[in-house]
């Protein structure tokens, strides 16, 4: 195959055939294409974008670079979620052992946080002694054991991926819906599971800005998933402002234990709610979404969630003693800061992105992939879009090691806020489900 005429062919907008996707991708992998051909593809797709064939085509090549999980071995139906990358996002934490109270299975490949959005491992991690770096064989018998396992995703998983999405992340080709859904869905099914929620994200702090574009994103990820055989459902949410209460590591997992004892915020018990109950309607143990509500708060009131969780961290080597007392055992930064409101007001909007950057600039976040992360870091916000403040409220609480980024970042931390004087209508947590 010449390289240059598949180029041509995508750069004049042509689709490409089933042989010259899977050449462009086993040669990208083994090294025969080298990245400046991949570079131009990338950039040809992002503009002239492909087809629901070729992306098929293209994600099953992905699938097929690495290794698949068989999680055949683990009884019992096995449900996975992913989201497209919020600010404050600390669903899994709260969803995860959910799903495990309710009996479904979690066997769960995380991601690390990168740019202004956090990851779950890193929040895992936050917990001392907290394992992510299982074998397979402990993944598996864990999940078959508790019903619940969060591990980082091996190097054996779609490495097409990996290389792929590093040189997405340095040609400016990250936002193109075609690329996103075949690197999400390529992940999701080398990780095994049957049934699949998609938790896509529409606003400021996410991939997509407007819901339109969230929209097309959350139709091709269910249709290409349901191609690859899976159950699969999409619930599109409002990435306005950050979701819950807390941006930061440690900050996160304090949050999610709140929620779990709860006593946590309601954005975010409705996000889990509303994932949770699409899980259990689509895997069939309940009818309707209606009914998967109800067990959802019985398990959550009964304190079989907090249960789960408390069994995972100790499977996974965490100490236990950080779920019962997180404030003494969880990591905390030195420097605390508040930011006051100036004038009195209705918050209408809090920018996602700005409060994740400053959150990354505090220390709770990577520029690039191997920089270390200050866990205690973080922002909180104890106010959210709607709510009337006076001055001399707290705004926001900003932690950090470093006294300089503190003052560095204050600034930026302010202007994520929009304050007015008269109230506004709030846009919804959950815009849409997408089946
Ligand atoms: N998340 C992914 O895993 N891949 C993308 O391309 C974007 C978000």
């Amino acid at each position: 195959m010449r390289v240059e005429k598949v180029l041509a062919k995508k750069r004049d907008g042509r689709a490409l055939s089933r042989d010259e996707i899977e050449s462009l991708i086993s040669g990208f992998v083994s090294g025969a294409i080298p990245d400046y051909q991949m570079a131009a593809f990338l950039m040809a797709a992002y503009i002239k974008g492909m087809d629901a064939q070729e992306t098929y085509v293209f994600t099953k090549a992905m699938v097929e670079s690495g290794e698949v999980v068989d999680l055949s071995p683990i009884e019992g139906i096995k449900v996975d979620k992913h989201s497209t990358g919020g600010v404050g996002d600390k669903v899994t934490l709260v969803l995860a052992p959910m799903m495990a109270a309710v009996g479904l299975k979690v066997a769960k490949m995380s991601g690390r946080g990168l740019g202004h959005t956090g990851g779950t491992l890193d929040k895992l991690e936050s917990i001392p002694g907290f394992n992510v770096n299982l074998t397979r064989e402990q993944f598996i018998k864990q999940v078959s054991d508790i019903g619940i396992a969060i591990m980082g995703q091996t190097e054996e998983i779609d490495p097409a991926d990996k290389k792929i999405y590093a040189l997405r992340d340095l040609t400016a080709t990250v936002s193109s819906v075609p690329l996103i859904a075949s690197s999400i869905v390529s992940k999701k099914v080398a990780g095994g599971a049957d049934v699949i929620v998609f938790d896509v994200k529409a606003g400021s702090g996410a991939f997509m800005k407007s819901l339109d574009e969230a929209k097309v994103l959350a139709q091709e990820l269910v249709s290409l998933a349901k191609n690859f055989g899976k159950q699969a459902v999409a619930v599109i949410s409002n990435m306005n402002q950050p979701l819950g209460f807390s941006i930061g590591n440690s900050l996160e997992v304090e949050e999610a234990i709140d929620t779990m004892r709860g006593f946590g915020g309601a954005d975010l018990l409705e996000l889990c709610y509303n994932l949770g109950a699409q899980l259990m309607v689509k895997a069939g143990i309940v009818p309707t979404t209606q009914e998967a509500m109800g067990k959802l708060s019985e398990v959550l009131e009964g304190g079989r969630v907090l249960a789960k969780f408390t069994e995972m961290v100790v499977a996974q080597g965490g100490n236990p003693e950080a779920i019962e007392d997180p404030r003494g055992v969880l990591p905390h930064a030195r420097f605390i800061e508040e930011i006051e409101v100036a004038t009195a007001g209705y918050i209408r909007s809090i920018n996602a992105e700005e409060l994740g950057v400053a959150a990354r600039y505090l220390g709770a976040g990577r520029t690039k992939l191997g920089d270390q992360i200050d866990y205690g870091a973080g922002i909180i916000i104890p106010k959210k879009a709607g709510d009337y403040v006076r001055p001399g409220d707290t705004l926001a609480q900003m932690h950090s090691n470093d006294p300089h980024m503190l003052a560095a970042t204050s600034g930026l931390v302010n202007d994520a806020f929009e304050i007015t004087a008269a109230p506004h209508e709030i846009p919804p947590l959950i815009y849409e489900i997408i089946e």
